[in-house]
């Protein structure tokens, strides 16, 4: 298993790209099997859970190219040759972002038999707001194996109201909808910005969407869709992530290829902890080095809230704030697993239910630490870029689910930091979703 190894200390200094978002091309990738012609999808990013989607839609009989070996930031996906509307358990696990594939197939096939992705590191992870809404647009669902068998001869328009607010809950809907018989109304929706680039390519296929990005998306239903060419959005929370690298860092900089209206609330409490920030761009955000890290509470929204997915990065942060930082976790029920890690170098951290209490500033010793998902590991490497020594990050391959090149990104603005191990190749993905 890779390791990264990472010598503490240096500000980061220069300019950094951020890459496309993940979370918007999964559910752009599924979507193409809503069509029989092709769809181009720009700027993805090349990261394990992308390569996991293409193996998952390639197993269905669709075919994905995923563009030349030097440059998979394009796919070009066809699901003319939809033959198995299966989606099996051992590409299932590894990432539970599959269940996205559930009401394109249903909508588009008549007939999904997709695995339950069961929980994660983080949470339990349960897919039944997705079920009630299918179910409430007239599919049949049977539970029974370990798998979900959805059928519907063609779905119909319906008026849901999502009990809690889900991204992939909305995006799944949102696809089972624009090909149903009839009117759908989707309140309680999510307002990712994920969610409205996957409404902009349904829109360019030939569907019918209003209000994607509010809390009520209405949609017509068309009989058929079309093939389109979408350049997805930049990824927000690595973009988050690399403001938080440069701040912990005293660093002076520049985050380019980004979206700063997704970044409102990041940027709003970095301020608010001290950071010296500014927007010289339509596409980049500046960070400068400042006088010292200011304690400042923050309280895990959906969107435009502050984003779960930079929880564990901004705890980082504080553990270097002077004062006592409160964190409340509101989305997840365990997703705090980076706090240990953070304790073991030096962090001053207590949990309590879903609020971890930080006290900083603490000094940061380098140790030899074990990520447990995604967002964990970025949190562990923004912590080791500070300690005093060399840390050896444990299970990276958590990191290369959903950061491109980011050791290589890092070490270009002067981190002191080396992938160990085999370098990263499209290996069989790892047993643990989140
Ligand atoms: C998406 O997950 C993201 N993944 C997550 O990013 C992100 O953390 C999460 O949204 C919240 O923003 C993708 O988009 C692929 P939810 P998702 O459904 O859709 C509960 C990352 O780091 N819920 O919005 O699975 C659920 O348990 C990943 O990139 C139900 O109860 O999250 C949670 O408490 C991690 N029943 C809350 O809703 C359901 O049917 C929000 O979950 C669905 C969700």
């Amino acid at each position: 298993m890779d390791k990264f190894v990472i010598r503490g200390g240096n500000p980061l200094v220069g300019t950094i790209r951020v890459s496309g978002a993940k979370n918007s091309a999964l559910p752009c990738m599924a979507a193409a099997i809503l069509t029989e012609d092709e769809i181009t999808l720009e700027n993805i990013p090349q990261v394990r859970d992308i390569e996991t989607e293409r193996k998952l839609l390639a197993s269905m009989g669709a075919v994905v190219d995923l563009g030349a070996e030097n440059d998979r930031h394009h796919t070009t996906i066809s699901c003319r040759t939809l033959s198995d509307p299966v989606a099996k358990y051992e590409i299932v696990k590894t990432m539970r972002a599959s269940s996205l594939v559930l009401g394109p197939l249903v909508a588009r096939t008549g007939m999904a038999r997709v695995a339950m992705p069961g929980g994660c590191a983080i949470g339990g992870r349960p897919i039944d707001l997705h079920i009630k809404g299918l179910e409430k647009m007239g599919a049949t669902i049977v539970q029974e194996h370990g798998y979900l068998e959805a059928r519907a001869s063609r779905l119909k328009g319906a008026h849901l109201v999502f009990d809690k607010i889900t991204v992939t809950g909305t995006e799944d809907l949102l696809m089972a909808a624009v090909l149903a018989d009839g009117e759908t109304v989707m309140e309680n929706c999510a307002r990712e910005p994920e969610v409205t680039d996957l409404a902009a390519l349904l829109t360019a296929m030939g569907a019918r969407i209003e209000g994607a990005g509010t809390s009520t998306i209405r949609v017509q239903g068309v009989a058929s869709l079309h093939g389109a060419r979408y350049r997805i959005n930049p990824d927000r929370i690595e973009a988050g992530t690399f403001l938080i690298a440069g701040a912990i860092t005293g660093g002076d900089l520049t985050v380019a290829d980004c979206n700063p209206d997704h970044l409102r609330a990041i940027i709003a409490k970095l301020e608010e902890a001290g950071v010296r920030i500014d927007i010289p761009g339509p596409d980049s955000v500046r960070v400068h080095p400042g006088e010292r890290l200011l304690a400042a509470d923050i309280s895990t929204e959906e969107y435009p809230g502050f984003p779960t997915d930079m929880q564990a990065q901004y705890m980082a942060l504080a553990t270097q704030a002077d004062g006592v930082s409160l964190i409340k976790e509101n989305i997840f029920e365990n997703r705090f697993m980076h706090v240990q890690e953070l304790v073991r170098m030096g962090a001053n951290i207590k949990v309590d239910g879903r609020t971890a209490t930080v006290r900083g500033p603490a000094k940061l010793s380098a140790a030899a630490v074990m990520c447990s998902d995604l967002r964990a590991s970025a949190s562990l490497v923004l912590a080791a870029l500070v300690a005093d020594g060399e840390s050896i990050l444990d299970r990276v391959y958590h990191m290369d689910r959903g950061y491109e090149r980011f050791e290589e990104k890092l070490r270009s603005v002067g981190a002191e930091i080396q992938r160990m191990g085999n370098v990263f190749a499209p290996r069989e993905p790892q047993p643990v979703a989140d």
